[in-house]
């Protein structure tokens, strides 16, 4: 395994490197969901390349990119026992050197939802996944479900930008009792941990009336809403949306397809998780 922090080496170990070649851009900390990510690219590709990189511009002002947990010894570790061969782990001077000023802008599928909540954010994740993806050039790109707006992002930046790439989306890996793996979690005290199983389970409650069919999408927020308010220490529930898997609109019929979603507030985190109404 072969750990590069310049641009222009990692460009040039990609272009030496067999093919096809896959890439997991990461922010590090990483997890069993970070992991099933690679354990797919090694199964599907020659090359495997993963990017650590805790990416200062999706942060906004008063987030926690400071405090977001930073392992690079014990990531290097899991990545070498995942069968990584290259891992890119820039440092911010040289993602954003000065007089850096292009940013990419995914129109306003990127102002919904968490874009609403957090402004600016998804132009500094598809900004940063466009500058990974002209480095390292991949075939394909491994994203997670657990985040379920920015793969909508992704998918279209590759695809508006005709980048070539192929964007691929696997499932949410989930804690015993539900809660989507996340690297913002260990901040969490074990009553804040406790407390966190609410969210997949209020997700849970909202598919189960749709599937039993009701499908007014209306009732189907409420009842999500609903369990989320049933636990205290959830202390503000920024959304729960059904909405258009493609455009990411809220939806008045919850279909086939649908993203269920929601972001909430416990302790010193923001949670977010979502489902596809299947
Ligand atoms: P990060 O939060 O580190 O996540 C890296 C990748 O792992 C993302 O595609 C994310 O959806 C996926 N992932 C995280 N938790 C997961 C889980 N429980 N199950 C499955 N996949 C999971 O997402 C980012 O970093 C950044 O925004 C990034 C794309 C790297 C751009 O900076």
């Amino acid at each position: 395994m072969r750990v590069v922090s310049s641009k222009d080496e990692m460009r040039r170990a990609c272009r030496e490197s067999s093919r096809p070649l896959s890439l997991v851009p990461t922010m590090g900390a990483l997890h069993d969901g970070h992991l099933s990510l690679v354990d797919r690219a090694r199964s599907d590709s020659s090359t495997v390349a993963v990017s650590i990189f805790v990416n200062p511009t999706q942060f906004g002002e008063g987030e926690d990119f400071t405090e977001y947990p930073r392992d690079l010894d014990a990531d290097l570790e899991l990545l070498q026992r995942h069968g990584t061969d290259l891992v890119f782990v820039p440092d911010v001077a040289e993602v954003y050197p000065p007089g850096f000023d292009t940013w990419v802008d995914v129109g306003p599928i990127a102002d919904r939802l968490e874009g609403a909540a957090r402004p600016g954010h998804f132009r500094g994740v598809a900004t940063v996944v466009a500058k990974l993806f002209g480095i390292v050039q991949p075939d394909r790109a491994y994203f997670g479900q657990k985040d379920g707006q920015q793969t909508v992002v992704v998918r279209k930046l590759a695809r508006d930008l005709d980048m070539g790439i192929e964007v691929v989306v696997l499932p949410t890996v989930r804690e015993s009792d539900g809660l989507a793996m996340s690297s913002r979690n260990v901040r969490l005290n074990p009553e804040q941990r406790n407390a966190a199983a609410a969210v997949y389970r209020a997700l849970a409650a909202g598919m189960n009336l749709w599937s039993s069919g009701e499908a007014d999408a209306s009732k189907v927020r409420d009842a999500v809403r609903q369990e989320l308010e049933a636990e205290p220490l959830l202390e503000v529930v920024d959304y729960v949306s059904v909405a258009s898997p493609d455009s990411l609109e809220e939806l008045d019929r919850a279909g086939r397809g649908a993203m269920l979603s929601t972001a909430v507030h416990l302790g010193p985190i923001r949670l977010i998780d979502n489902v596809i109404m299947e």
